[in-house]
């Protein structure tokens, strides 16, 4: 069931666990996630990065899948389809396409143009019937060419962005995209902390979810966090198991080359590690 992620991450919020943002990059990962969260009977997040948009050739072909295999798989659990990282334009392009959430990543702009722009988007977003998804202070790492330092944001530029009537709001709390360094610092429980106190009911969002040690969830999850992006470990699974299915030289026995059997073992790797992160969020049942 398609929906806007706002009553799923306010409902996540006040029950203190998280819903999770699985990206999806073609029709074999919609599949699984939308599997898993069945199955787990849990809401979920699909995220589309603008990159992962343009991969599956446009925002319109994505709402296209994704409405349609809803519909085929029936799955009744809430799902958003969400736009991750937009820009201004890629938003307003989202809106239109039918998607049912977005981001406006403003970060990169100055925090009174962020402002202005994320306060034009949440008119859009809710005139149409979205949530939006804000984001305050850049976060480590590159995802499609969006590189960040790492930063951690202020709590008080946060209240601002809150105040705008977003329904979920990214800071950065020293997460990073991608891997972890091996010299990594970890959350700044503090800053979280800090941003919690001065946003209250606001569901906080934390990206870069791949890799952080399980404890750490936990406990940011405790500290307000009501949902948890994820992208490169299914990616990671993905790899490893299509490798594994080549390497034992399976793509040679019998049809063993046909697309719908060399990909099934990485979109199984896809489903369980979704169903993992979905316990670990503490968001099923939760549908
Ligand atoms: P990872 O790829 O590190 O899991 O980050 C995903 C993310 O934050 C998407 O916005």
């Amino acid at each position: 069931m398609l929906v806007s992620a706002k009553e799923m991450l306010t409902k996540a919020k006040a029950g203190h666990y998280a819903v999770g943002q699985f990206n999806i990059n073609n029709l074999e990962w919609t599949k699984a996630i939308l599997t898993a969260a069945q199955e787990m009977n849990s809401p979920a997040i699909l995220g589309v990065s603008e990159g992962a948009g343009k991969y599956m050739t446009g925002f319109k072909t994505v709402t296209a899948m994704v409405k349609a295999m809803d519909e085929a798989l029936g799955i009744t659990v809430p799902i958003a389809l969400h736009l991750d990282h937009g820009t201004y334009e890629g938003c307003k392009a989202c809106v239109e396409a039918g998607f049912t959430s977005i981001m406006f990543d403003g970060s990169s702009y100055s925090i009174d143009e962020n402002k202005a722009k994320t306060e034009e988007l949440v008119k859009l977003a809710h005139d149409n019937g979205l949530s939006i998804e804000a984001e305050v202070g850049s976060i480590g790492g590159e995802e499609d060419g969006v590189v960040g330092m790492g930063e951690c944001a202020d709590p008080d530029e946060c209240k601002m962005i809150a105040d705008l009537g977003v329904d979920m709001l990214a800071a950065g709390i020293g997460n990073i995209h991608g891997i972890y360094p091996d010299n990594w610092a970890g959350l700044q429980f503090d800053v979280l902390d800090a941003i919690q106190q001065k946003t209250g009911a606001m569901p906080l969002v934390l990206h870069g979810g791949s890799g952080i040690p399980e404890e750490m969830i936990k406990k940011a999850i405790d500290l307000g966090v009501s949902k948890v992006n994820v992208n490169t470990e299914c990616q990671l699974v993905f790899a490893a198991a299509t490798r594994e299915y080549i390497e034992a030289g399976k793509d040679k026995e019998g049809k063993g080359y046909d697309p719908r059997k060399l990909l099934a073992p990485g979109a199984k790797a896809i489903e369980e590690e979704t169903k993992a992160k979905i316990k670990l969020f503490g968001s099923d049942g939760k549908a």
